[in-house]
């Protein structure tokens, strides 16, 4: 169908905008999702090819997802770390998706306290707390110890270093992950950060590496380069960040100087349904888990752990629009956007941007067919399957299309 009966908000979708400076052609990001092609810690072919993939399917910025800190920051070996090792890799992978017309963002975590990382340097992972490392557990690492005072000023050193060598190596912008229960999202939880020190107790002291991270990486991009952060806008688990809180969150960081703020919610590592709707990813997960002890694990966590949340369209707009009259900086919605429908709304409740996970990897085109179809929906039928294809050996794909 023309373009030109795309309504007025579609029209909007589709328009050239800008984000601290970085022209994006339109406004659509794909989601950072783990790709699970970086075996040895090395950007693969395939990573490049995935993300080409989705850069010809018309996205004005792509994501690349968990670029850690530093080495330890990793939940597995075979994740990326930011060092100089792999800048020739970055370096080609991202002049491609220039070259295909896409700007390339990438998602700078760590992972804190919850890893099953066998090269660790330090003996265990490192929390804000002494804790259960439930991921860790098949591997032999049963606990996270609490990162000492002394750890904390190298660990926000990591986020410099990092953004500065993303920049280098030629991202257009950087996503810090504050979310989804990972290193900086266990700070500032309640439920995972008990700290007495200065980094624990109120909900401000509990932001405190969060803005030292957030101040970190705007001295090392500098204040004309987009830098912004994935939230969770609740935990939705007994003691853990609440509706209420992700507003406070929001402000400390939009006054911290953060561009955008990306509203999921949830946690992976306890309550991952949260994050995606749907099927759970309970089933899927014990089909692809080799360890013996995990799948036991999995089985016996299961009924807490992966909840039942029925999938619906744009299930986290309602609470994402508490952050967005809280805030001034862009809003970028994400969670279950898939129709044009969808996209509408969205821009019509004045969001800039609208993230897409698991519908880009079902239609990586879907920009395109969106703007060519006025009534575009998705095929992703949220059974979660891709989820549990992270460590699969193509890495992750939809298993339906
Ligand atoms: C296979 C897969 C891997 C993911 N990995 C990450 C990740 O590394 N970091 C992250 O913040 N979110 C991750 N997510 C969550 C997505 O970024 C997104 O928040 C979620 O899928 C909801 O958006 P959607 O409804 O558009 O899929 C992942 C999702 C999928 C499906």
């Amino acid at each position: 169908m023309a373009n030109s009966v795309l309504n007025k908000e579609l029209e909007k979708c589709f328009s050239p905008t800008m984000l601290n400076g970085l022209e994006l052609k339109n406004r659509f990001i794909k989601a950072g999702t783990f790709e699970g092609m970086t075996h040895g810690g090395i950007p693969s072919d395939r990573l490049r090819d995935f993300h080409l993939g989705i850069a010809k399917g018309g996205v004005a910025m792509t994501t690349l997802g968990y670029c850690a800190s530093e080495a330890d920051g990793r939940l597995n070996e075979d994740m990326l770390y930011m060092h100089e090792g792999i800048a020739p890799q970055l370096r080609s992978m991202i002049d491609s998706l220039h070259q295909a017309g896409t700007k390339v963002s990438g998602q700078l975590s760590h992972c804190g306290g919850f890893s099953k990382n066998a090269e660790l340097e330090k003996r265990r992972p490192q929390g804000p707390s002494f804790a259960l490392n439930s991921l860790g557990v098949a591997k032999g690492m049963f606990f996270a110890d609490a990162m000492k005072l002394s750890d904390i000023p190298k660990f926000v050193q990591t986020y410099h270093d990092a953004a500065a060598f993303m920049k280098k190596v030629g991202f257009d912008a950087i996503e810090i992950h504050f979310g989804h229960g990972y290193g900086l999202c266990q700070f500032i939880s309640p439920k995972t950060n008990k700290r007495k020190d200065q980094y624990g107790g109120s909900l401000h002291n509990r932001m405190r590496l969060s803005l030292e991270c957030l101040e970190a990486v705007r001295k090392a991009v500098g204040d004309d380069f987009p830098v912004i952060g994935k939230i969770s806008l609740s935990e939705g688990v007994r003691g853990g960040l609440s509706y209420d809180d992700a507003v406070e969150i929001s402000r400390l960081l939009d006054k911290g100087g953060i561009d955008g703020i990306v509203t999921s919610g949830g946690t992976s590592t306890m309550n991952p349904m949260m994050l995606f709707r749907g099927d759970s990813v309970l089933k899927p997960m014990l089909k692809a888990e080799p360890s013996f002890l995990m799948r036991t694990i999995l089985r016996m966590a299961g009924p807490t752990m992966f909840k039942n949340y029925p999938y619906e369209e744009l299930y986290f707009l309602e609470h994402a629009k508490r952050v967005r009259d809280a805030v001034q900086c862009n809003m970028i919605y994400v969670g279950g956007a898939s129709t044009n429908e969808s996209f509408t709304t969205l821009m019509r409740e004045g969001f800039d941007f609208i993230q897409l996970g698991r519908s880009l990897l079902s239609d990586p085109d879907l920009p395109i067919q969106a703007k060519q179809q006025v009534n575009y929906k998705s095929r992703c039928v949220h059974c979660n399957e891709c989820v549990a294809t992270i460590e699969h050996p193509k890495g992750i794909h939809c298993t339906r299309f």
